[in-house]
């Protein structure tokens, strides 16, 4: 079968964990002579498509595909015009006869489904509107390398509901931990996630108030207001509340951790004292997508067991 890294809920909490801890002694081995072990891409091409922007993403998977030994091809959804120039499907069916991997970027999570499906080669979700299982995993990691495990750790997230948001939840529902989630009421998380959340025994807090999910917090996590492919609305107003300002940060556990997947818009849902302050990890986290995406990439491929 073929191994697509779409959404954490489709993995088990072991299979999680042995791609964290892979990514983890992936990282270990960097720059010393023990990874040439992990050149488990020797020979193979990956597609990277973004029909989105990106810094992060782009750049951690192009040096790790790199790394790894294979070669990245980096695609724009403006020159395929995914879903327009030609179907979903008969792009992935044709990307899959020329390469051996695809990492791909885009808004339409159902589309990103079809694409899988229609695929003979391992994809992975490089972000799309519904969830970016690759970023929440850098952020456990970067969690457990400051803070020790996850495990019945108290997790804040204080902002919109978006894609980040969602993978947290999955991750929820596969490792043991409490998530306390506080968006105004017209952003909070759908019925369909909460329900998904129930069925697979996630330990969730709903509020309007920040504050309460800061309250003793391990982390401290936001995203911006206005995600890709979001209209403004009246978001800005509505999320001015939600910001993490030092105020917020000292509710926290003196040694909680500040994460943000980045970019951050400074001054709108983080303070630059807290971006930039001692609890903030915001750069540990962008670089642990290169460590956490090798895993995946080699999982891919049938190089790490999980
Ligand atoms: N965090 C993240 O995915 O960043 P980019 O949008 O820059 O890739
Ligand atoms: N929620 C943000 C994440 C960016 C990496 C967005 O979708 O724009």
């Amino acid at each position: 079968m073929v191994r697509h890294f779409l959404d954490l809920s489709d993995f088990t909490t072991d299979q999680l964990r042995a791609l964290l801890d892979a990514g983890s002694a992936i990282k270990a081995r960097r720059r010393t002579p023990a990874a040439d072990a992990d050149k488990s891409l020797g020979g193979k091409v990956v597609a990277m498509i973004f029909d989105q922007p990106s810094l992060r993403t782009r750049a951690s998977f192009e040096v790790g595909i790199h790394e790894l030994g294979g070669t990245p091809m980096f695609v724009t959804g403006r020159e395929i015009q995914l879903g327009e120039r030609e179907s979903v499907a008969d792009t992935a069916r044709v990307f899959s006869r020329y390469v051996d991997g695809i990492m791909i970027r885009m808004l339409d999570h159902e589309q990103l489904r079809e694409f899988a499906e229609y695929a003979t080669v391992p994809v992975i979700n490089g972000l799309t509107k519904t969830s970016h299982p690759c970023q929440v995993m850098a952020d456990i990691m970067t969690f457990e390398e400051h803070r020790g495990p996850l495990h019945k750790r108290k997790i804040a997230w204080t902002g919109d509901t978006n894609n980040v948001l969602t993978s947290w939840v999955h991750a929820a529902g596969r490792f043991d931990f409490d998530l306390h989630i506080a968006t105004p009421e017209e952003l909070q998380p759908p019925a369909h996630l909460l329900n998904w959340a129930r069925e697979n025994g996630a330990k969730l807090t709903l509020t309007r108030r920040p504050e309460e999910a800061a309250e003793g917090a391990d982390c401290v996590i936001t995203d911006c207001w206005v995600s890709m492919g979001d209209t403004e609305g009246n978001r800005h107003n509505l999320l001015r509340p939600y910001q993490v300002d030092e105020a917020l940060m000292k509710r926290a556990d003196k040694r909680a951790v500040f994460m943000h997947c980045l970019p951050a818009s400074r001054g709108e849902e983080v303070t630059d004292e807290v971006m930039d302050g001692a609890q903030s990890v915001v750069y540990d986290e962008a670089e642990n997508r290169l460590h956490a995406q090798k895993a995946i990439l080699a999982w891919c491929f049938g190089q790490v067991q999980a």
